[in-house]
């Protein structure tokens, strides 16, 4: 029986979910999101295949979208999802398995954790006492997972799809009198985002929003927003998480 399972992190909450939850399950292959989705045909013949990812506005991430609509997959393989977000899920579950079902499979568990949240909202209480009971959470999918639970995520609603950038209130703005040209951001976008142009790093409009350039730049020098209360919000990363990983998820395979 062989496992897969396809993860997409900016800040390390995913990522060490994935990597703890592959352990636990054992005899895993982990493949970064960011190494396969600019590829044009994606083929698993796995027996079951996971995609833990965190989530954006209610869905799940647009590099995500990009590697399953290129996929081909068993049509008889278990498909499984272990969100990350720092509230809720919204309706990641059900759009994952309209999209899943454009590709002859579906959707049939859809687990989550919670974590610190890397997007607008910061709040230290809340963010460590989601990390304390990270390991518990990814415990508890474990089982469910090899027993191959199965529930129905098919929704009549058509949920509406996620171009790139939406909804768009997230635009990395350099501020270039901070900017040292280091290529930290380039090298952390799963996007191929962000090139330095004359020594100073400049942001296209190709964004998924997963803000891992205003996270990791050293000089705080990417803004969030124009507004000042969002924009100064305090980086995170998860604690046993490098620039290094990020970066290397890139280039695994
Ligand atoms: C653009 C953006 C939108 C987000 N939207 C949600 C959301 O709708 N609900 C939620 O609970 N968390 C939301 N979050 C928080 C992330 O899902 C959460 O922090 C996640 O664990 C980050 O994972 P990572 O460290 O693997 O990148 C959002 C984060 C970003 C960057
Ligand atoms: S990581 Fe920051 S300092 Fe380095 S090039 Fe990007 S914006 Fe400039
Ligand atoms: S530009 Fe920044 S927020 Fe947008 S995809 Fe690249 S790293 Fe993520």
């Amino acid at each position: 029986m062989k496992t897969t399972i396809y993860y997409f992190s900016a800040t390390g909450n995913s990522l060490t979910t994935a990597e703890r939850l592959a352990e636990k399950l054992g005899g895993c292959e982990l493949v970064p999101v960011a190494s396969v989705m600019h590829q044009s045909k994606i083929i698993d013949d796995s027996d079951a295949v996971g995609f833990v990812f965190p989530v954006y506005y209610g869905n799940f991430p647009y590099p995500v979208r990009m590697t399953i609509e290129k996929m081909v997959l068993n049509p008889e393989a278990y498909v499984f999802s272990a969100a990350t977000y720092r509230g809720h899920a919204g309706k990641a579950a059900q759009r994952l398995d309209q999209l899943l079902r454009t590709r002859g499979q579906k959707l049939s568990l859809s687990l989550g954790v919670s974590m610190p949240g890397n997007s607008f909202i910061n709040a230290p209480e809340v963010d460590a006492a989601h990390l304390a009971n990270q390991d518990a959470a990814i415990e508890a999918m474990v089982q469910p997972i090899l027993s191959r639970e199965a529930h129905n995520y098919s929704t009549d609603e058509i949920l509406p799809v996620t171009p790139v950038g939406y909804p768009n209130n997230f635009r990395g703005i350099v501020a270039e009198e901070s900017c040292v040209g280091c290529g930290v951001c380039v090298g952390v976008c799963p996007m191929n985002n962000i090139a330095i142009v004359d020594g100073k790093a400049k942001i296209g409009d190709d964004c998924s929003t997963c803000l891992a350039c205003f996270h990791w730049c050293p000089k705080e020098a990417i803004w969030m927003s124009k507004q000042e209360n969002i924009a100064r919000r305090s980086k995170y990363h998860h604690p046993d998480v490098t620039m290094a990983d990020i970066m290397a998820q890139k280039n695994a395979l």
